[in-house]
């Protein structure tokens, strides 16, 4: 039986104060305190001849708001949102190390020092979904990379969602008309062959215009704004991203990433087209032929077909 007030408004029904006394067993006065405190925590909570009721705010990413729209098991069931943090990297490592478990989040509104894959900044103003999730895997550290495909295609699935027409970059940029709207960051710690955790930030540019990017950013990027028109509820993209990856993940801790690969594939915006790929002062140059079944990109040289298991990878333009 639940015992906290937050449990049963998240449901989203009428509560009456007596309902509420009765099943959290304090008085009605003490329902009134707890109400209060959210209502300055910034919860909409309305009182009516039926009871109680928590109305989420359009856009409002308090955790209640998103878990009223959550449909998971177990991502997003522990979150954590902040008005401001450096990163939710490390927010989320805070929460892993005080033994949070698999599927706990952390919600930026905007973070100051927004990290981005191989120690690059991340441009995250107000007005993005800056988000990271603590996974507990029971899979070979030889898998993990796939973890970053798996939430690619989580994330396009949800653009697909609210009809913006997302492409995957390998290995897990997603871009829209060539640009990109999402960035995703995976950090592990392990020892020796054992995980510990794994870390997954996701950056989607989502109500704000492309131009509030720092300039490095700018013109390479592009917001869900940019592209609608129009802001969306980052809640209910969230929940339903969550959704998504959650199927995703199990479905591959149980029957390995097969279904995940083929889906990459066929959202894939890299395959078939000429690739430079870099790591590491070292480049490859060639047609991106396809992802092997271990991840991989498979990049055709004049030497030969190159297995490239990670890197920063440009498209070349189409001639005209
Ligand atoms: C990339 O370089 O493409 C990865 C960008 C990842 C950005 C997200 S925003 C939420 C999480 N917190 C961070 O500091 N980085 C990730």
């Amino acid at each position: 039986m639940s015992n906290r007030l937050e449990d049963l408004l998240v449901k989203g029904a009428f509560f009456s104060g007596e309902a509420l006394a009765r099943e959290l067993g304090i008085s009605r006065t003490a329902v009134f305190k707890q109400i209060q405190r959210l209502r300055t925590e910034g919860y909409q909570i309305v009182a009516s001849s039926s009871g109680y009721r928590l109305v989420p705010r359009f856009d409002g990413l308090l955790p209640l708001e998103i878990q009223s729209k959550l449909q998971t098991e177990r991502f997003g069931r522990e979150i954590v949102t902040l008005e401001q943090t450096d990163s939710t990297q490390n927010a989320v490592r805070a929460m892993a190390d005080g033994g949070a478990g698999e599927g706990a989040i952390a919600v930026a509104l905007e973070q100051g020092v927004g990290k981005g894959r191989m120690g690059r900044a991340w441009s995250s103003p107000k007005g993005g979904l800056w988000f990271s999730i603590l996974l507990r895997p029971s899979i070979a550290i030889t898998e993990l990379h796939k973890l970053s495909l798996l939430f690619g295609v989580a994330v396009a699935k949800s653009l697909e969602q609210i009809r913006v027409d997302a492409r995957l970059k390998w290995p897990n940029d997603v871009l829209v008309g060539g640009k990109k709207l999402c960035g995703i960051l995976l950090e592990v710690s392990a020892e020796s062959d054992r995980v510990n955790h794994v870390i997954a930030g996701i950056g989607i540019n989502a109500n704000f215009s492309s131009g509030w990017l720092s300039e490095s950013f700018s013109s390479r990027s592009t917001t869900i704004l940019d592209q609608l028109g129009k802001r969306i509820d980052r809640a209910a993209l969230l929940a339903d991203v969550l959704l998504n990856a959650e199927q995703l993940y199990y479905g591959a801790t149980r029957e390995g990433f097969g279904g995940v690969l083929d889906k990459w594939r066929s959202l894939s915006c890299t395959i078939g087209n000429e690739v430079t790929v870099s790591l590491f002062g070292r480049s490859v140059s060639g047609l991106a032929v396809g992802v092997s079944d271990d991840g991989s990109l498979l990049v055709k040289t004049e030497g030969g077909v190159e297995r490239i298991l990670a890197g920063d990878v440009t498209i070349a333009p189409r001639n005209a």
